[in-house]
């Protein structure tokens, strides 16, 4: 059976959710689901935007038919190659033989790369600021390379003033029959989930990202339709405050991550140790152990937080398998602007605090507060003034 929602009139959510996906992208641990976002607009001509991830291609297809009652499907949009959105445009193309396909010409070139055919007599190739007309409605392209990959473009309607903004303003979380960011209570429920998927999915790409918001803020908005989660008709501004800050990689918030890696709890001890004298200084603390937190939650909370503090334990003559996966994650993500602190452990010869300095000073704009300190197998005694030290240092600098 269908299952879609309008938009306005003449506009439509065909998409669908996916709630049995394990891992976005292989990775990125998705619980409470996804959604992918196709619209299919009925003016004179018929266009839907984008394709949805092969999973859903079952209840996308019975969405579009029953939307479409028998018109024919004039255009397909392409806003990004990524299978997510595209895995399903050659079915569609099958079923479909007469649509047009507009998309840019790094889009054309991927979809001869994914699909092994030349679909190109089929393609309307665009470039920046040229536009589509439907009847009542006028699009208008806009390319936004890298956000996220290089082939990314958004649609805006001059007409309705409707954005098509791809990837961008996305969220993890199925919809669960919300379509609109008003319908859900987004700011208390969802924002950690949108700066998880921001972080992780765009976050390496902030200078892209910016270019992006600086071409929209010419444009009056009333409605930004993203591929995955809400839709906004309203209250957008706050959201894209977010994103400035995010793409800027400036922290949202004074705070301390602690992200802590122990295999037998000597290096746990240290950093409760660590986040007591800091709560009690009143600064607020985000722990995780890495063994259990998958990283693109912590990756997330480093984008967030102004200071971040690594604790690990030194294994193989390296830094903790763990601790290793986040430290390249976040220096794959290409976070900067921070303030470290570290502390290594390691009953014999302890060097990842050494290892996790060498990954970090890649960091652009990143400075360490202290030198490591150093745990031999445990915190000694007498050693915890060397945390109240570093705990006094880091509330010095946060509650300043
Ligand atoms: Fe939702 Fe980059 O694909």
């Amino acid at each position: 059976m269908y299952c879609t929602r309008k938009v306005r009139d003449d506009l439509v959510w065909v998409g669908a959710d996916d709630r049995r996906l394990v891992c976005f992208e292989g990775v990125y641990g998705v619980p409470d689901g996804v959604s992918y976002n196709a619209f299919l607009l009925l003016d004179e001509k018929t266009v839907l935007f984008d394709t949805v991830d092969r999973a859903v291609y079952g209840v996308f297809l019975e969405n579009l038919e029953h939307e479409l009652n028998g018109r024919p499907l004039d255009y397909l949009v392409i806003h990004h190659m990524e299978p997510d959105h595209a895995a399903t445009q050659e079915l569609l193309l099958r079923r479909w033989p007469e649509t047009k396909i507009v998309c840019n010409a790094k889009s054309l070139a991927m979809m001869k790369q994914f699909l092994g055919w030349d679909p190109t007599e089929r393609c309307v190739v665009v470039k920046e600021n040229d536009t589509l007309e439907t009847g009542r409605h006028s699009f208008r392209f806009l390319m936004a390379p890298m956000v996220h990959w290089p082939e990314v473009m958004m649609s805006y309607d001059t007409a309705d003033r409707l954005l098509f903004s791809a990837d961008a303003f996305g969220t993890f979380g199925a919809l669960n029959g919300r379509l609109f960011a008003d319908e859900a209570d987004f700011f208390g429920e969802h924002l950690d989930e949108a700066r998880r998927y921001y972080t992780n999915i765009v976050g390496k790409y902030g200078m892209q990202v910016q270019a992006a918001l600086k071409k929209l803020a010419a444009l009056p908005v009333d409605m930004v339709l993203p591929l995955h989660g809400f839709v906004w008709r309203g209250g957008f501004e706050a959201y894209l405050e977010k994103y400035r800050l995010w793409s800027s990689y400036a922290p949202e918030e004074k705070s301390v991550l602690l992200a802590y890696a122990s295999v037998y709890g000597h290096t746990e001890n240290a950093a409760n140790y660590l986040a007591c004298r800091l709560c009690e200084r009143g600064v607020r603390v985000r722990m995780y152990d890495t063994s259990v937190t998958p990283a693109s939650y912590i990756v997330s909370d480093a984008f967030r937080c102004s200071h971040l503090v690594f604790a690990a334990t030194t294994y193989n003559n390296g830094m903790f398998v763990t601790m290793e996966n986040l430290l390249h994650d976040i220096a794959a993500h290409n976070l900067q602007g921070r303030r470290v602190a570290l502390i290594e452990n390691g009953s014999w010869a302890p060097v990842s605090g050494k290892l996790m300095k060498e990954l970090l000073s890649g960091l652009k704009n990143t400075e360490f507060v202290a030198e490591p300190v150093t745990l031999k197998s445990a915190l000694a005694a007498g050693q915890e003034a060397q945390l109240d030290a570093l705990a006094e240092t880091l509330a010095a600098e946060i509650l300043a």
